[in-house]
């Protein structure tokens, strides 16, 4: 492990932690954003929200319970349904703010804004993204940061020669609970002692394609200027090569980015198999099934990691198992599930919890009836009680990450997610699906983690 690096990245979320004061969960009321609203205070951001679909929604509402952000303009194509939608909640919540289906008439006519979240379909993050730099705005961008290496690269360049702010959408890296794992757990009470082993799934259940009824349908015409060949494809674009990359990237690379964050490394090589098993290869043209290994060389040795993702079933939902030889890690993004587990030949966990790194178990060790007790190989619901975080996650998921934005525009933070993270994460993700094509193991090259 990279003891420098870790130690880099204490400092910096040390550094975010005595400055997070602002944006502490506070539901704003329509009226007291309409105070807000009157003028631009200091602290007051103005922002632009280019593509509200379902995750645009999600950053939205989460915005909403930020302090002092002021949105002043939405971008979308889908004039029936999406655009008019966010438009009346922000109308309802007193932010005056004007409309548009072009990003560049927005960028033309917007002449007092600070910020721009983008939440368009993976294929127009990077043109959206580096003409938003160039026009002088910070950017949020939801990840994957691009379909194309060569297209993230000249994001992280843009962002370079623009002196502006690019954070990418992995929003577990500012998630308090992670957060807590990577430092405190992992790095300074090494619960886990060598990591050799990880395991990690995102399994969804089977779904049919997205539909509207036809009166929300777009026009052709406009449908062909902005890369979509029909209605299903607009709707469905995820599934679509040249549009998104697929399950292993929609849902793999918030994960597969925890991995590499965990371990201070990125990986070396990695196999994979999958394929378009279940539904039809006419309309999901990337794979519904993917299993991947990668191989990460870490200062401690090597660690193994399996990631699997499935979306014909949602056995287990979705979590990241850390697993080494004195404890087991699992933490997802979900608050219910994370559970820790001593190996029976680890030291005691009693210090640790006498210091507060963990919280003891709520229940006491179990017993077989023949009195033995139940240890880490066994599995639930017999298992053993598993030790817990003392640390809580009471946001929606996205605010902390967006907070951390917001923080650094204000002077206040540094990004946890600055482009160059997120381009090592699609480096490592994007690869995957060249494995299953390739049939075979592909390397990394160190430098190929550099945009
Ligand atoms: N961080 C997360 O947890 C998370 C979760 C879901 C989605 N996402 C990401 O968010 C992005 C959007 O996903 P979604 O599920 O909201 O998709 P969506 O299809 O629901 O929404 C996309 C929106 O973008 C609009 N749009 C498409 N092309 C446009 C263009 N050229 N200009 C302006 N608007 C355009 C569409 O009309 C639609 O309203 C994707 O990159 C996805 O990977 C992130």
């Amino acid at each position: 492990m990279n003891e420098q690096r870790i130690k880099k990245e204490i400092d910096r979320r040390s550094f975010l932690r005595s400055t997070a004061a602002v944006g502490a969960g506070l539901v704003l009321s329509p009226s007291v954003f309409g105070q807000t609203a009157k003028g631009k205070k200091a602290d007051d951001i103005n922002v632009a929200l280019l593509g509200v679909g379902a995750q645009g929604q999600v950053l939205l509402d989460a915005c909403l319970k930020i302090p002092g952000i002021r949105f002043k303009a939405v971008c979308d194509i889908w004039t029936t349904y999406n655009q008019k939608r966010v438009s009346r909640l922000l109308k309802k919540y007193r932010q005056e703010h004007n409309v548009y289906v072009d990003y560049r008439e927005m960028l033309d006519k917007e002449k007092n804004l600070d910020a721009v979240i983008i939440a368009t379909p993976d294929f127009w993050h990077a043109e959206h993204a580096i003409a938003c730099l160039k026009a002088g705005l910070n950017v949020y961008c939801e990840k994957e940061m691009s379909n194309t290496l060569e297209s993230a690269k000249k994001m992280v360049q843009t962002a370079k020669q623009t002196g502006k702010l690019l954070q990418i959408g992995h929003q577990r890296r500012s998630n308090p609970r992670y957060i807590y794992c990577y430092e405190k757990l992992i790095n300074e009470a090494k619960i886990l002692g060598r990591i050799t082993t990880i395991n990690g799934q995102w399994n969804r259940a089977a779904r049919p394609d997205r539909d509207m009824p036809v009166k929300y349908d777009i026009d052709q015409q406009t449908l062909a200027k902005y890369g979509f060949k029909s209605m299903h494809q607009f709707l469905n674009w995820r599934w679509y090569k040249g549009l998104g990359g697929g399950p292993i990237v929609d849902l793999g690379s918030h994960q597969i980015d925890i991995f590499s964050w965990f371990l201070g490394a990125n990986p070396k090589s990695v196999m994979a198999g999958g394929g378009t098993d279940y539904y039809d290869k006419k309309t999901h043209e990337w794979y519904d099934t993917v299993q991947a290994i990668y191989e990460y060389e870490t200062a401690q040795g090597t660690v193994r990691a399996f990631y699997q993702t499935i979306t014909t079933n949602s056995n287990g939902g979705y979590y990241e198992t850390f697993m080494g030889d004195q404890g087991t890690l699992k933490i997802s993004e979900s608050v219910s599930r994370s559970d820790i587990y001593r190996e029976p030949s680890a030291p005691d966990w009693d210090k640790l919890v006498e210091t507060g790194y963990l919280k003891a178990p709520a229940k006491k060790a179990i017993t077989h009836q023949t009195g033995a007790v139940v240890d880490v190989r066994e599995t639930a619901p017999a298992g053993p009680p598993s030790y817990m975080l003392p640390v809580k996650m009471d946001k929606p998921y996205h605010q902390p990450h967006l907070e951390n934005f917001f923080d650094t525009i204000r002077g206040k933070a540094k990004l946890n997610c600055p482009a160059e993270i997120g381009y090592e994460t699609a480096v490592a993700v994007l690869k995957v699906n060249e494995a299953v094509e390739a049939a075979r193991r592909l390397d990394f090259a160190s430098s190929e983690f550099k945009a």
